[in-house]
């Protein structure tokens, strides 16, 4: 008999096997071992193979294992033999999932999300600003000329004399207020650069929030009860806060506001230089020269801005005491923010 013939006729065999299969009637280990086992039918072919001639060797190997691919895939979907044909019988099906390690949320981003979503409840949504920008909205929109001295503040990575890393994600408050009117109620997280020498407090680039709040008759009470309500629902209702007077050239009157973290230890004194309280933003009342550099009738508008250092944060909430520890992408480090 020729090979075709008897592969034709294995085929509809099996065919007719298959569906008994599927109506519960055969054995999976059955057919297997019926149409692929060691002494399966797959094997009756192989004699036939041999006596065949030349030309027509090389089409008839493929038709068989054509052949025993079709087998195979068909019992394989449901039927639990692996590719390499062999019975996965022994294995307990009963046994739990063996362990997948996944990757967790890094503590940078569960700081950012949070504050969002406590933002998020009084109104303010999200935006974005590049981190790649120019002087102008780096600097001067925001009242902060060429050779003032606050740039000294800032040590900034050029990319020419007009392009540079954004040492602030205040220039997202010139982005957004050159496209949109007031009443203007957003947050715009993100990375910040600066050349800053590397150690256990401070790093080349880190992250901040800035929040900014722009309307008619907009006043400094409003300004520390927004900054209060977030850090009671941050850091809980019994957190202490302070306001201390600063300068920032884009707000007039300037503050920063403080935590108090406490003087336990040895490192709290380090931390807090002694005084207990820990800075965490840098806020005030958009300043008139910031509104014209964005068109905004000053007469009519006013407005509050703060920016939010994450890192700090992030260091107080979960008691990290070396800066770097967020850029090293450590797994020993980074599984501890697990949920
Ligand atoms: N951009 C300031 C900094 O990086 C932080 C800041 C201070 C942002 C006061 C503000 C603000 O919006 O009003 O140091």
């Amino acid at each position: 008999m020729s090979i075709l013939k008897k592969i034709k006729e294995l085929k509809e065999l099996f065919d007719s096997d298959y569906k008994l299969l599927i109506e519960n009637q055969l054995d999976v280990t059955f057919i297997f071992n019926k149409y692929l086992g060691r002494k399966g039918l797959l094997n009756t072919l192989y004699p036939l193979l041999s006596k065949s001639n030349k030309e027509e060797k090389s089409d008839f190997g493929k038709k068989i294992n054509d052949f025993k691919q079709y087998i195979s895939s068909k019992l394989e979907k449901d039927l639990l033999i692996n590719d390499t044909n062999e019975l996965k019988s022994e294995i307990d099906l009963t046994l739990p999932e063996s362990y997948q390690s996944h990757g967790s949320v890094h503590p940078i981003t569960l700081i950012v999300d949070e504050i969002k979503n406590i933002f998020l409840k009084i109104g303010f949504s999200s935006i974005y600003g590049p981190e790649v920008d120019s002087d102008y909205y780096n600097f001067e929109a925001l009242n902060i000329p060429k050779h003032h001295p606050a740039r000294d503040m800032q040590d900034t990575f050029y990319i020419n004399d007009n392009i540079l890393l954004r040492t602030h994600t205040s220039g997202s408050q010139i982005h957004f207020m050159e496209n949109n009117k007031p009443p203007i109620r957003i947050l715009s997280p993100g990375r910040v650069y600066r050349n800053e020498d590397i150690s256990v407090r401070s790093y080349c680039l880190f992250h901040q929030i800035e929040g900014l709040y722009v309307d008619e008759n907009v006043s400094f009470a409003e300004l520390k009860g927004t900054l209060e309500y977030f850090a009671k629902e941050f850091f809980g209702s019994d957190v202490k806060t302070r306001f201390r007077p600063s300068y920032f050239p884009f707000t007039e009157p300037s503050a920063e506001m403080d935590v108090y973290w406490g003087l336990n230890s040895e490192s709290d004194y380090r931390i807090t230089k002694g005084t207990g309280w820990l800075e965490i933003l840098g806020c005030g009342m958009v300043d008139p020269e910031v509104f014209k550099s964005v068109k905004y009738d000053t007469k009519k508008i006013s407005g509050f801005a703060f920016g939010l250092g994450i890192e700090r944060i992030a260091m107080l909430k979960y008691g990290i005491d070396d800066i770097r520890l967020l850029y090293e992408g450590d797994s020993k480090f980074l599984r501890q923010f697990k949920k």
